[in-house]
């Protein structure tokens, strides 16, 4: 006789490690701008408006393609405890923070690469150093196009001719707000501040000379002075997110496709770097689109190469599980 209840469900604890590994996820200036909530048969994303960016993302798409990056790193760790999740997307049109609800099914054999990507979210970090070209992109690129088109997103890989373009880009994005108080207050609290449970780390940060080489990055604070990976000039392919519209449920499409493709890359021994300060200006999006030449709203630039070296970078910090997740 078999004792399983018709609906199962994870048992808290498979609940709590699930989320704690899911919450691995990037996040625009590590906000992790999240909430989960289990109500005893199915678990809801929140999103916690009170992390948004105010001035780098006013309208909150950033937030969302963040929320829609835990998504599929949370889903992604369930499925390889063998539980297969059916994903309900903004279920409630009164309740516009209510990003998902996903119910619980039994999976005894899931596809292998969900293991693999699983397996690959504790490596994953954000490299923002120069790389070389990713090795075996080839048979990468052909798995990336499939992850990325079951969430209706289209992954272009530009050419060599593109970077001077999107490094001006950079420049000019970097220049445009070097004035602009409110982003520039924002960038300073999240990003160079050792000991805290969210935004990003000095230690994650790189020098001026190492921007230099990478030309297609966002400026952040500098924590001083050092030339890691010094005869390298970044050789990452230059990756574009392009999503079919600019709404709260393309963007969170867009989170879970940069996800799985984040993961995939980890996996197949690649870094990554995620950035959307090119997709933050009007300039940016239109130079982005004419490089792609098909129509669609590019969201997200994906640095992917190969790190030269074992250069460790300590992970970035999350928050406590006790804030972002209810149990009954
Ligand atoms: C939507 C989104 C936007 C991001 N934008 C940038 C960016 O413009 N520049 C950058 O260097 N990193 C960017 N990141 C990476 C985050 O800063 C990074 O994920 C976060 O600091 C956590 O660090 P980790 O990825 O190493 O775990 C972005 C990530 C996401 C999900």
């Amino acid at each position: 006789m078999n004792d399983e209840p018709v609906h199962p469900v994870p048992d808290p604890p498979t609940i709590r490690a699930a989320i704690r590994l899911g919450c691995r996820a990037p996040s625009v200036h590590n906000t992790q701008p999240w909430r989960w909530v289990f109500d005893g048969t199915r678990l809801h994303l929140l999103r916690d408006t009170d992390r948004q960016l105010t001035a780098a993302d006013p309208h909150g798409r950033q937030a969302v393609i963040s929320c829609g990056a835990v998504l599929d790193h949370v889903r992604t760790a369930f499925a390889a405890e063998g539980w297969r999740t059916d994903t309900l997307r903004l279920p409630d049109p009164t309740r516009p923070d209510l990003l998902a609800t996903i119910e619980f099914r039994r999976w005894p054999d899931p596809p292998v690469g969900v293991f693999r990507r699983a397996e690959a979210i504790d490596r994953r970090y954000t490299d923002r150093l120069p790389m070389n070209e990713p090795l075996g992109w080839g048979s990468v690129r052909l798995a990336l196009d499939d992850l990325v088109s079951a969430h209706e997103v289209t992954l272009d890989v530009l050419d060599e001719g593109a970077r001077a373009r999107l490094s001006l880009a950079s420049e000019q994005s970097d220049a445009l707000r070097r004035y602009d108080m409110g982003y520039q207050a924002e960038l300073r609290w999240w990003a160079g501040h050792p000991g805290t449970p969210e935004g990003i780390p000095p230690s994650a940060l790189i020098s001026e000379s190492e921007l230099a080489r990478v030309g297609v990055a966002r400026t952040y604070p500098t924590p001083g002075p050092s030339a890691r990976r010094g005869d390298l000039d970044d050789h990452a392919r230059l990756v574009v997110l392009t999503a079919t519209g600019d709404t709260p449920a393309t963007w969170l499409r867009t989170g879970e496709a940069l996800s799985a493709a984040l993961l995939e890359c980890t996996a197949s021994g690649m870094s990554t770097c995620a950035l959307t300060h090119i997709t933050e200006t009007t300039a940016g999006r239109r130079l982005l689109s004419s490089l792609i030449g098909h129509p669609g709203i590019p969201q997200v630039v994906v640095r992917v190469g190969t790190a030269p070296d074992n250069q460790q970078f300590p992970p970035t910090p999350r928050r406590p599980l006790t804030e972002i997740l209810t149990v009954p």
